[in-house]
């Protein structure tokens, strides 16, 4: 096999062993009873235009206790701040302002064995980074990470 082979070879075993690096238009998000999503990274692509997040809870403990949503931003900055005005939404409103102009999309909060989703639209956003979070009190300061539009 020649060198340029090898570099396909190598290329697809990288795309295959990582799902959740390249772009897509719908995500499968879990989460369990500890303070972490199963992903740090999202890539989606503008063209997608609308994009979907499932969030799967596959823990036990129940919302009050071990709640979590996926919250999206633009600005690490405002993590705290939108987590700090949405703690008076409490467990029923999923501890998000529903009026908050800097949450960009929200889900529900799941606990345990329960699921939900939310579309939004990205054919507005800017391409660049932004960032994703649980805004369960106290979680927004480990759970979060990367949403990419390309
Ligand atoms: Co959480």
């Amino acid at each position: 096999m020649n060198r340029l082979g090898v570099t396909t070879s190598l290329g697809t075993f990288l795309l295959l062993a990582a799902p959740g690096a390249w772009a897509a238009c719908s995500f499968d998000v879990e989460v369990g009873d500890t303070l972490a999503f199963n992903t740090k990274e999202m890539t989606a692509e503008q063209s997608c235009e609308t994009v979907t997040v499932n969030l799967t809870h596959t823990g036990k403990l129940p919302a009050a206790a071990m709640g979590h949503n996926w919250v999206l931003t633009a600005d690490e900055a405002d993590i705290q701040p939108i987590a700090n005005d949405g703690m008076a939404a409490g467990v029923n409103g999923n501890y998000v302002d529903a009026d908050d102009p800097r949450v960009i999309a929200a889900t529900k909060l799941v606990g345990g064995g329960q699921s939900t989703s939310v579309e939004f639209s990205v054919a507005e956003l800017d391409k660049g980074e932004y960032v994703f979070f649980c805004s369960f009190p106290g979680h927004w300061t480990v759970m979060k990470g990367s949403f990419k539009v390309t």
